[in-house]
């Protein structure tokens, strides 16, 4: 976990230092978090929500599980991941506080508090001891984090032995064709959207940025496994615009 002071990362397209990366994402969506939900239905015409249907068909939970949603955000995951279940437990734990405070509303309106945590954290230092969970997702979140391979790691960590990992994030497409035209959407419509409707456009920029930025499917299927986890696979969605990334502790 050292941070060496002058090792620099992404920022979108920017390289800034590392130290500086966390502050800058929490920037990001302490600004879009009263308007994340509706723009993420926007930009995505919806489709996120079929990704994330996707996520829980491959997930399958049952029934007492304990789920730990990082990243969580607004708490989509969680709350899909609890109507399937049918009953459990989620924890959701993000950097920024004003996305959770989102989750907790809607958690309040559909009468869902007693099943859910919400818990301010770094998906690189989780405040959990090992082999807690039954179940870790990371859904849209680990492209932001400075260093994912430390996250997968943490993830690895607090997982019980037969735990399961499930990663939800933005890919590359194979057909560069396609990836040309993808490209035009992203850069063009997203900022411009994001102007339009959240007033924000330098928030939408990086979150297209980033996209490009994030390792390709087979990269990342490599970074899973070098954490540890056993029978690690990865699916296409919508022809990898975003990859689900599945991996177990054995
Ligand atoms: C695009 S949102 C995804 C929210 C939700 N998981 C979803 O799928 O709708 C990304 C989230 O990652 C969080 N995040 C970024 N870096 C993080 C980190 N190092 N640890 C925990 N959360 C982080 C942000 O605060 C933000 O809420």
């Amino acid at each position: 976990m050292t941070q060496d002071a002058d090792k620099t990362t992404h920022f979108g397209f920017e390289t800034v230092p590392e130290h500086e990366k966390a502050g800058r994402v929490q920037g990001v969506f302490n600004s879009v978090a009263s308007k994340y939900d509706i723009m993420n239905d926007v930009m995505s015409m919806g489709i996120h929500r079929v990704w994330k249907e996707a996520m829980m068909d491959w997930l399958a939970p049952r029934p007492g599980q304990k789920l730990l949603d990082v990243a969580g955000g607004t708490g989509d995951v969680s709350f899909k991941f609890l109507g399937r279940a049918g009953h459990g437990h989620a924890t959701v734990l993000d950097l920024t506080e004003p996305m959770l405070v989102e989750g907790r509303k809607r958690a309040e309106a559909d009468s869902l508090t007693g099943s859910l945590d919400w818990v301010v954290g770094d998906a690189m230092a989780l405040p959990f001891p090992e082999n807690t969970f039954d179940v870790y997702t990371i859904s849209f979140g680990i492209r932001n984090v400075t260093r994912p391979q430390e996250a997968l790691n943490e993830a690895y960590r607090v997982l019980r032995p037969g735990g399961r990992l499930m990663v939800l994030e933005f890919s590359q497409l194979p057909n560069p064709a396609m990836q040309k035209a993808y490209d035009l959407y992203s850069f063009n419509v997203i900022p411009r959207m994001g102007q339009a409707i959240a007033g924000d456009r330098d928030s939408y920029q990086y979150l297209v940025e980033s996209i490009r930025n994030f390792p390709d499917q087979e990269t990342f299927l490599s970074m899973v496994r070098a954490a540890g986890f056993g029978q690690a696979k990865y699916r296409n969605l919508t022809m990898g615009i975003a990859a689900l990334h599945s991996g177990w502790k054995l």
